[in-house]
């Protein structure tokens, strides 16, 4: 039984709660969202934040593999963040490779294999490297899956997988009455990751209450969780706390629960 203490965002009171160690959710996929706000609070620049939220990421990457997590997807740069400005772009890619660089040994020793969906081979050749060489390093650990969500667009995934099913089609491999959800399911950039593919819960750091294009297809029957806070200040209690609210829901995917 994994027990944490909780304090109660409106009354501040403190309990210790426990978590259901049969109910952890198998695929956890969190937005990483207010790092900017989180340094401009501290009249520090933007880039502070992206730095204290790199720390986060090793912080709950462990706590999430010791929970007995299988899937952590993790949203690090979207396809649309490339309207930020360029010393800001140009920060945030060369983030993954200060974290791989520092963190596959720990993450090999954890047994955890790093994953990466998105547009790759849009980004600069030393981050492409980067993930490239993690990928490769951690290739034999039978843990938790970390998936990275790097340049990557929801919309933009099922367009890529929708062309891909029509060119099976065009060659005459596929025919358009096959093509059902299973099969588009398969053709994701989450389709390696087999019954594992889509979330249980979502996390969504800053209090944004929005998707911003993140695994529109997987969140199908999602459960979702707000929270406040910045994501620099998310640690193992947060992530406890995310996971106690899954805990208390009751998913019936449409049906009727017992
Ligand atoms: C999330 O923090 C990180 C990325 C989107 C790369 P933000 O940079 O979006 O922080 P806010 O939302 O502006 O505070
Ligand atoms: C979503 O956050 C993308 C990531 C966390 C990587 P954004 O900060 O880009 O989303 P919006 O612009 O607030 O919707
Ligand atoms: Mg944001």
């Amino acid at each position: 039984m994994f027990s944490f203490l909780n304090k109660d965002q409106q009354t501040g009171e403190v309990a210790e709660l426990q978590l259901d160690e049969q109910n952890i959710p198998a695929h956890i996929a969190i937005i990483m969202d207010g790092n900017g706000r989180w340094a401009q609070q501290r009249h520090l620049p933007r880039i502070a934040g992206h730095k204290q939220g790199m720390n986060t990421v090793k912080t709950v990457a462990m706590a999430a593999s010791h929970l007995g997590v299988k899937v952590l997807t993790l949203y690090a740069f979207s396809t649309e963040n490339w309207k930020r400005p360029t010393a800001e772009v140009n920060y945030l890619m060369k983030l993954p490779v200060d974290f791989f660089g520092t963190f596959v040994p720990d993450l090999v020793k954890n047994n955890i294999r790093v994953k990466v969906m998105g547009y790759t081979d849009q980004l600069p050749a030393a981050t492409q490297k980067a993930v490239h060489d993690a990928i490769e390093d951690t290739k034999d650990c039978t843990g938790m899956v970390l998936n990275f969500a790097l340049n990557y667009g929801g919309r933009a995934e099922i367009v890529t997988a929708v062309q891909s099913l029509a060119q099976q089609v065009q060659a005459g491999q596929l025919a358009p009455a096959a093509i059902d959800e299973d099969r588009l399911s398969q053709q994701l950039m989450t389709g390696d990751l087999g019954e594992l593919r889509d979330p249980d819960l979502l996390i969504r750091t800053s209090g944004e209450e929005r998707l911003s294009n993140f695994m529109l297809w997987q969140v199908a029957y999602s459960e979702f969780v707000f929270m406040d806070l910045h994501w620099p200040d998310f640690d193992q209690t947060t992530l406890e706390q995310a996971i106690y609210q899954y805990q208390q829901r009751h998913r019936r995917f449409g049906g009727l629960t017992n």
